[in-house]
């Protein structure tokens, strides 16, 4: 068993909550998501958050999340892709956990999530246009953040819960 956490961060669409399961099934650990405990301890999705109280709001709720999860031991961190905006949300994951980034390019993102409703920053007239803008102000602090770099582009992301559990030492 390993103590670590494992921390995934990365752009919407990147693969976080589908690799999460696969890697937390894998080890039989929980994952710990940091977007579901958003919605629990607010009683509203994500949507009606960013809505009815606006994103800074959201950034604090998010902040709290991340240092109750940074408590946890031996669990699969799925964290929203927004996390690296607050350098502090790093510093606390990284005390007990390895940090992967999910480096997917803008064209998989989009074909991702183009069909889905629920992320409130792309529910915009040209997602595309948006996911190349926030990419290229997030990618640099993806990588900033990550101790390793995992690429998810198009079919890649179907080896990533294996050289994640490589490079953790728990394969
Ligand atoms: C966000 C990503 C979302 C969610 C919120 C904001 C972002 O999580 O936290 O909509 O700023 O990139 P996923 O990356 O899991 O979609």
């Amino acid at each position: 068993m390993f103590s670590k956490n494992i921390v995934l961060v990365g752009f919407m669409g990147s693969g976080k909550t589908t690799i999460s399961r696969q890697i937390a099934q894998h080890l039989g650990c929980p994952v710990c998501s940091l977007d579901d405990m958003i919605e629990q301890e607010e009683g509203a999705s994500i949507s009606r958050i960013f809505t009815e109280k606006g994103e800074a709001y959201f950034r604090q709720v998010e902040y709290r999340v991340a240092q109750k999860a940074a408590k946890e031991k031996g669990v699969v961190i799925d964290c929203g892709g927004g996390i690296v905006l607050n350098p502090d949300n790093i510093t606390v994951l990284k005390k007990n956990g390895i940090v992967f980034f999910l480096d997917a390019d803008e064209r998989s993102v989009f074909e991702r999530v183009k069909d889905q409703t629920h992320r409130p920053l792309l529910n915009v007239p040209d997602p595309l246009a948006r996911i190349k803008e926030l990419i290229g102000v997030r990618r640099p602090l993806y990588q900033r953040a990550a101790d390793h770099i995992i690429l998810t582009s198009g079919d890649q992301w179907k080896t990533a819960c294996d050289q994640i559990l490589k490079l953790a030492g728990v394969a």
